[in-house]
């Protein structure tokens, strides 16, 4: 006889190390290298969040990447983006950019504006051994193509994956990428299908908590949620003032994890050549 179904259970509270990056752009380091084998196929999550010009300014001038995905998503700001292979875009409020960049690219990241609030987060999606060496692509998705799902006192938008019947603006095979934004009324209830051997996390951005399960997730608190066997969901209920999360899920790549900075790779020697054929040009 089959265990009844149960829903997940947060196995973890991380709090994230204030850091900077780029040209002294401060932000929140949320999934920091610790947590890529417990999180894997995600290598980081970065929020930042600000009023200040002076944290965000200085932007993420021309740096490289190769072997995975990144994917910025915009709440607050403009974020103007280039790279070497000619691609160009501004990323506005409620949009995301999905960029593979795969055997690699340089690109830039810099602020479209000399004032007022810049908000978002970059999540970093690992890429399948196979996948590693693929030519670059990259995706602008404005915020009217993010696909909503809704129902009472929820709004859910859908930048991957599938939330019930709605199919998000990107998927990809090998890890099944869930990626939600979820805004709850107060004391709303949302709940997710998930199956127990993808990791998973979510990290409340406004109000003032969720309940998953037992545990209270306050804001600005990231949780791991516990792989518990037999589950096939995350049930997550608003506190009194509402509250707005990111959910995110992806199915465990089980490869091994070689980062060297901006390069993630399988092995020391494919990493020691992404900096050989940085460093000769050959990324651009
Ligand atoms: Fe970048």
């Amino acid at each position: 006889m089959n265990a009844p179904s149960q829903a997940r259970s947060v196995e973890r509270l991380v709090q994230g190390q204030a850091t900077s990056d780029g040209a002294g752009v401060r932000l929140t380091r949320l999934l920091t290298q610790d947590l890529q084998r417990r999180l894997d196929p995600f290598l980081m999550l970065d929020a930042f969040g600000t009023d200040n010009p002076g944290d965000y300014i200085g932007g993420f001038p021309d740096h490289p990447h190769r072997g995975f995905e990144t994917v910025t998503y915009m709440l607050q700001g403009r974020l103007r983006h280039k790279d070497s292979a000619g691609n160009e875009g501004v990323l506005a409020p409620g949009g995301v950019q999905w960029m593979t960049a795969g055997r690699g690219v340089i690109h830039s990241e810099m602020p479209e504006q000399q004032d007022g609030a810049m908000e978002g987060f970059q999540l970093w999606l690992n890429l399948p051994a196979r996948d590693k060496m693929r030519a670059p692509w990259y995706r602008d998705i404005s915020a009217a193509e993010v696909p909503e799902w809704r129902s009472e006192g929820v709004l859910v938008r859908v930048i991957a994956g599938f939330a019930h019947d709605v199919a998000g603006a990107v998927r990809r095979e090998a890890t099944e990428p869930l990626y939600l934004d979820v805004h709850l009324q107060p004391e709303a209830r949302f709940e997710q299908a998930l199956p127990a051997s993808h990791n998973a996390f979510l990290y409340v951005y406004r109000g003032d908590m969720v309940l998953v399960g037992a545990t209270a997730v306050r804001r600005q608190r990231m949780a791991i949620l516990a792989n518990t066997p037999g589950s096939d969901r995350v049930v997550v209920t608003a506190g009194a003032a509402g509250a707005r999360l990111i959910l995110v899920a992806g199915r465990p790549l089980g490869e091994p994890i070689a980062q060297h900075g901006p390069f993630v790779m399988n092995t020391r020697d494919e990493l020691v050549q992404a900096v050989a054929d940085f460093n000769a040009g050959r990324l651009a």
